[in-house]
């Protein structure tokens, strides 16, 4: 088969309407606003209702991504969301998110890689594209961390939001493109960041919802020693199979976990802050919806034009790792 180059055409993103601060979590946490924004750089993050599941926070990304770049909902060929954070164990929310785009003609699957989700997702349909088999692939990534934290625990409850976001990848026809990929596993440390039960190795039952063992457990400590050797290893992996230097990218957009994260990543690479982005302060950690709404800033700001050498790079559970260089 002929190959191709696949292009990211468009992304856009949703944050529900309901913002919580920092400020307001003291009123029911032992915590205060100095204490997370120091240790986090999250001062808000958004809260979906009740009634709004991950999939109505991506179906919201995908109508503002096709009200900006037209495409017809029957030319999509597959779509791809990753999430910690689906409707329901089965089916996949991608096919609820199909029914409500209308895309008939779509493939569907959702995508389990945390944090990680969306530069797997985003490799997966580059993959795809470039083979040939598929022309235009929709990512959907949407978290509803709401829904799967412990309120009463600080050490957790602080540091998620919830959001979407939405990015389409078609095969390309200008110079712009993904340029190379990279991706790694450390399954050996997965329980220091887990959901303990709630799948098939411990079912819910009432002991598990009374000891809250279907929310996030995570050692925070051990995730922030495991991230930062690994984005670092990750970025210089995809700069080295693009065979490009790290003063030839014009903007980092790294997952959005935590400031003091990205900022550790540019000290030990030693690398200007300002190349890393972040938007952590308002949105807190979304996840594997944090790089696509992450995107849309950094373009509404002006940080990214044509031609500019994007990376791309995420850590997450499991452990998993990955980053994405593109041209914009
Ligand atoms: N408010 C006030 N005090 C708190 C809070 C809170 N929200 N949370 C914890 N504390 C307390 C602890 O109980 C502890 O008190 P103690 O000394 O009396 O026992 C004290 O603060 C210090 O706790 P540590 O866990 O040692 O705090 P640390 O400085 O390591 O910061 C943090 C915790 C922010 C979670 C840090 O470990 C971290 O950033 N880890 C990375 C975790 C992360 O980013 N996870 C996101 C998901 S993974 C991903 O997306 C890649």
């Amino acid at each position: 088969m002929e190959r191709y180059t696949a292009s990211i055409r468009a992304v856009a993103s949703y944050v529900p309407k309901r913002t919580m601060t920092n400020r307001d979590l003291e009123k029911t946490l032992d915590t205060s606003h100095e204490w997370i924004y120091e240790r986090t750089g999250i001062a808000a993050r958004h809260i979906a209702a009740e009634d709004e599941p991950a999939s109505a926070l991506g179906v919201r990304a995908v109508r503002d991504l096709m009200a900006k770049h037209p495409i017809a909902p029957e030319d999509i060929d597959l779509i791809i969301v990753p999430t910690s954070t689906p409707d329901m164990v089965f089916p996949a929310t991608a096919c609820i998110v199909q029914a409500a785009i209308g895309a008939r003609n779509a493939a569907t699957f959702d995508l389990s890689a945390a944090c990680t989700g969306y530069i797997y997702a985003l490799n997966t349909a580059a993959t795809f594209i470039e083979s040939g088999f598929y022309r235009n692939v929709l990512v959907v990534a949407t978290e509803k961390y709401s829904s799967i934290l412990d309120w009463t625990d600080r050490t957790t409850a602080v540091l998620f939001g919830d959001g979407a976001s939405a990015t389409l990848l078609t095969r390309s026809s200008d110079a712009s493109g993904i340029l190379a990929m990279d991706s790694g596993t450390d399954g050996g440390k997965c329980e220091q960041l887990y959901i303990p039960a709630g799948g098939s190795r411990s079912p819910v039952t009432k002991e598990t919802v009374e000891k809250k063992l279907s929310t996030v457990h995570m050692k925070g400590t051990e995730v922030f020693k495991n991230a930062v050797p690994r984005f670092r290893q990750t970025i210089e992996r995809v700069l080295a199979a693009a065979k490009c230097s790290i003063d030839d990218i014009a903007l980092i957009i790294p997952h959005q976990a935590n400031v003091r994260i990205i900022n550790a990543v540019a000290k030990d690479m030693k690398v200007p802050q300002e190349k890393f982005f972040s938007n952590i302060e308002h949105y807190a950690n979304t996840s594997s919806a944090s790089i696509g709404i992450a995107i849309v800033d950094a373009l509404a700001q002006g940080k990214i034009k044509k031609n500019d050498l994007v990376l791309l790079t995420a850590f997450g559970a499991g452990y998993s790792w990955g980053s994405t260089l593109v041209r914009w």
